[in-house]
């Protein structure tokens, strides 16, 4: 077992998630509590994941000293790097911030840090540095900023890095965590299965003879907890879709196509438009637009809660980075409310069933794969529970909201008929909120700027942006310019995640 210390790095979960892949039995614990945790569990070894503190101030996050003289191999990670170089006796200083990928050079290939490659892409989220190394350290990796981004003691098995190996877009950061794994820790694999059925065995046991309304959205991740809970409990299940007016247009198809056809259930569609739009008016700031729109939903299912006898089960498509990124870890900063959990009342009736809370979006997709979705369902892009809402920069009003769906589908269609959309993770436009002038058969106009996004994506946590051909996107601008009304200018949006997030607001 290998224990994963979080000190609240948005990418802390992503460590125990490629161990696991990778078959390491892994457990987590708060910096606070680690003596005692590894007295507990004896890992085997111990990573310090990043965090979003700076080593420098008093409340730091920190570990007791002792931890790295147990003998027990330690992997320090961003900020566990800079907290054990700083515990050992080193320096750590502000530094010029890196925040994306960049290009580490191996002077030296050896142990753990041994790769196919002398150089290659990592993805680096930091603003302080080690400047001094700590007695019997070896640097053996260094990028243009940063002199010691890959370091270990060989004697006591201590290592750093200021990369996040566990970031999808570090090249070989699978191979770094491996050999930590298996040639230092002497782990020994036991790859994880993702069987729907025991899954499927555990709703049942919490269900029982209850009913269960479960939020459908015809995305991923309701689609594979309301069938996995609808092969579990059968007519027990009421999906309910809330017709928002803010998801795409094929949705609602897509909805009563899998709930009428593929499983047979009740399907309850609630048309909500004008109150979506209502509650939204006014609203510019993203996190209280997300609450709102959290809260209705949450609203608009216990309503049709209680005219079912017997409801007590609230089942919902939440899935793990949905949990990390709404603050599912103590120490980690917070970055926005999913709309799925941060909205939550604290007096709700109904508990919550969230069969999928554990799991990656891939292990979703596999599962759901497992357990008898067709591919074009569970490979479909992901699109945000708030929908379009998180796509318009400011306020939301009708005639923003029809711009944008205008716009997104003639990116959908470009993207599909230049073959690309399959390729990409995402992509869709943005109402960004800033306006340009543009002149239009001689007229002055001033309209909105509309953003393209497209990037690739594992994992969720990271990300890069697409390399669209500029033909494809030379159609989309001249497009949109042309067949939405009020829109002025056309921008790609070429940012990695981190820094940015994926969706804008
Ligand atoms: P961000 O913008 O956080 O997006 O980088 C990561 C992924 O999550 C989707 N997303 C959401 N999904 N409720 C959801 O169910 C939400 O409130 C929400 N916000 C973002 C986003 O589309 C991307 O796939």
């Amino acid at each position: 077992m290998i224990l994963i210390v979080d000190f609240g790095s948005q990418t802390a979960h992503l460590i125990g998630r490629r161990l696991r892949q990778i078959g390491v039995v892994i457990q987590y614990c708060d910096p606070e509590d680690v003596l005692h945790a590894i007295k507990a569990t004896k890992p085997k070894g111990i990573i310090l994941s990043g965090g979003p503190n700076d080593i420098s101030h008093d409340t730091s996050l920190s570990i007791d000293k002792q931890v790295l003289s147990l003998e027990i191999p330690v992997l320090g990670i961003c900020y566990g790097w800079q907290l054990i170089a700083f515990l050992l006796g080193g320096s750590v200083k502000h530094s010029k911030k890196e925040y994306g990928p960049e290009e580490i050079i191996f002077d030296t290939q050896t142990g753990i840090f041994s790769f196919p490659e002398k150089k290659f892409s990592v993805i680096m989220s930091h603003g302080d540095t080690v400047t001094k190394l700590p007695k019997e350290f070896i640097a053996v990796g260094h990028t243009k900023q940063v002199a010691y981004a890959a370091i270990f003691n060989e004697k006591t098995n201590i290592f750093g890095v200021q990369f996040h190996p566990e970031a999808d877009h570090t090249k070989h950061g699978m191979i770094l965590l491996k050999n930590f794994a298996v040639d230092v820790c002497k782990e020994k694999l036991n790859p994880l299965e993702l069987n729907p059925k025991t899954i499927i065995q555990s709703i049942g046991e919490t269900v029982g003879n209850k009913k269960v309304i479960c939020a459908v959205s015809g995305g991923v991740d309701s689609t594979v907890a309301a069938f996995l809970i609808g092969k579990s409990v059968g007519k027990q299940l009421i999906p309910v879709y809330v017709d928002s007016g803010l998801m795409r247009p094929e949705t609602d198809i897509r909805v009563k196509y899998i709930f009428t056809k593929l499983i047979a259930a009740n399907l309850i569609i609630v048309d909500a438009q004008k109150r979506f739009m209502n509650a939204l008016k006014g609203i510019t700031d993203p996190e209280i637009k997300r609450k709102t729109i959290g809260k209705l939903y949450i609203d608009i299912f216990q309503e049709q809660a209680i005219k079912y006898k017997e409801v007590a089960f609230l089942g919902q498509g939440t899935i793990y980075s949905d949990v990390i990124e709404s603050k599912g870890s103590k120490h980690a900063s917070h970055i926005k409310s999913h709309h799925n959990v941060g909205g939550l009342p604290k007096n709700m009736k109904l508990t919550l069933l969230e069969p999928l809370r554990n799991f990656y979006k891939d292990e979703v997709r596999e599962i759901g794969k497992i357990a008898g979705l067709p591919e074009d369902i569970v490979n479909q892009q992901p699109f945000p529970g708030p929908g379009f809402a998180v796509r318009i920069r400011g306020e939301v009003t009708p005639d923003r909201l029809s711009q944008v769906k205008i716009a997104d589908s003639i990116v959908l269609e470009e993207m599909k008929s230049a073959k690309l959309y399959d390729n990409v993770f995402q992509c869709f436009a943005v109402m960004s909120g800033a306006y340009s002038t543009a002149v239009k058969g001689d007229a002055r106009v001033f309209g909105e700027v509309i953003a393209i996004r497209a990037y690739e994506s594992e994992d969720i946590m990271t990300s890069r942006w697409a390399h669209i051909p500029y033909d494809t996107l030379g159609i989309m601008s001249s497009r949109i310019v042309n067949e939405v009304p009020g829109i002025s200018r056309v921008v790609y949006d070429i940012t990695t995640k981190p820094p940015a997030t994926m969706e804008w607001e």
